[in-house]
């Protein structure tokens, strides 16, 4: 009997990075004309200056696409090359069709693998996290893993424990093969008896059967995620460097999820990085893009010169679910 082919010691990296940012540049005084708030308190409490809000239309399929063209260009590889797409999201406002099969047509690619993940902010490390086992198991061999999110329309804009924080934008990146280890294992999880820590203020069913139900929107007990982040992720992220084999003072830069930069300063306090390791702080201008937020938050490292490619960086992503997931990888091209 023939055995079935080996894919053992094939390794995964990531190949090229791309993002999206829509132009609405939306102030801490612009959100505060519908909510009981401040610049300042929103600038202490979170770290959030500025976020950018997409046109209505600019939804999660073309914010998608947007990035996943840069992408493609930053990693040289053809649209035609790419064998999967997933997309991580939780605001792709059309239940069907998912996302990614009309990203993947919109690229021009030749009918890839194609399918959304829903992981909250935790999202995109999800997505890469199967994309790179998908590569390494030799199912596929270009993956294109996208972060989007259009949070403008699913935060309420009264209300004021979400609406100052969430935000929208987009950031992809291709994985390959490889012979080198530059994505480690994942570390992943979640505790679903805090579902409700971050949740949809009606189901659709509930919205549906009753008269006169206000829309869903997505609603937040900051202080539990907060806590939960701060003490449970600093576990997370040692535990994602004991996998990797990587000590933390080896490290060349450190891409949380932008939640809030207090709870980046905590995370990265725990972590005793260097005190010249670049620590992403993304949300300033950026806002909380939940799965597009890594991406978004790499770019930003590179863009600036923080970091550079193949800089080994330790990502870690946390949010609804609750869940969360992180890897250390090599940092991929602009
Ligand atoms: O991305 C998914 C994961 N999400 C996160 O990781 C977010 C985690 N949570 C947070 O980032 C923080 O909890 C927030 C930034 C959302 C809130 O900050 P906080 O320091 O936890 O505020 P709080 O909810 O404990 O409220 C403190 C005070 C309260 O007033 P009193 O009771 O002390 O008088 C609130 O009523 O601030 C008040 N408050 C506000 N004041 C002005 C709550 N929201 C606002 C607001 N503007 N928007």
């Amino acid at each position: 009997m023939g055995a079935i082919s080996t894919t053992q010691g094939r390794q995964s990296k990531l190949l090229g990075l791309g993002v999206h940012r829509p132009e609405r540049v939306v102030t801490n005084d612009e959100i505060c004309e519908f909510i009981d708030s401040s610049d300042e308190w929103i600038q202490t409490r979170s770290g959030i200056k500025n976020r950018r809000f997409t046109e209505p239309r600019q939804n999660v399929v073309y914010m998608s696409i947007e990035a996943g063209k840069k992408a493609l260009e930053a990693s040289g590889v053809a649209a035609d090359q790419i064998d999967t797409v997933i997309v991580a999201t939780s605001t792709h406002l059309e239940q069907t069709p998912q996302a990614a099969a009309k990203v993947a047509h919109a690229l021009g690619t030749n009918g890839p693998a194609a399918f959304d993940i829903g992981a909250g902010c935790a999202g995109f490390c999800y997505a890469l996290t199967v994309a790179s086992d998908l590569v390494k198991a030799g199912t596929a061999k270009y993956v294109l893993v996208i972060g989007a999110e259009q949070l403008s329309e699913t935060t309420d804009p009264y209300d004021r424990t979400t609406r100052f924080i969430f935000a929208d934008g987009a950031g992809a990146v291709v994985v390959g093969q490889s012979d080198e280890t530059e994505i480690g294992p994942a570390v992943w999880g979640s505790d679903g008896s805090q579902a409700d820590a971050i949740y949809q203020t009606i189901d659709w069913y509930d919205y549906i059967k009753t008269e006169g139900a206000e829309r869903p929107w997505i609603r937040m007990n900051g202080i539990s995620v907060f806590r939960w982040a701060a003490f449970e992720m600093g576990k997370a992220a040692q535990k994602v460097l004991d996998v990797a084999g990587i000590k933390a003072d080896e490290l060349h830069a450190f891409v949380p999820h932008q939640a809030n930069s207090r709870i980046t300063e905590l995370l990265a306090k725990s972590l005793n990085l260097n005190e010249e390791t670049p620590v992403a702080n993304d949300i300033a201008e950026t806002g909380n893009t939940s799965a597009a937020s890594i991406p978004l938050a790499m770019e930003e490292l590179l863009r600036t010169g923080k970091a550079k490619p193949g800089d080994t960086a330790l990502l870690l992503a946390f949010g609804a679910g609750l869940s969360y997931a992180g890897q250390v990888v090599r940092l991929p091209k602009l």
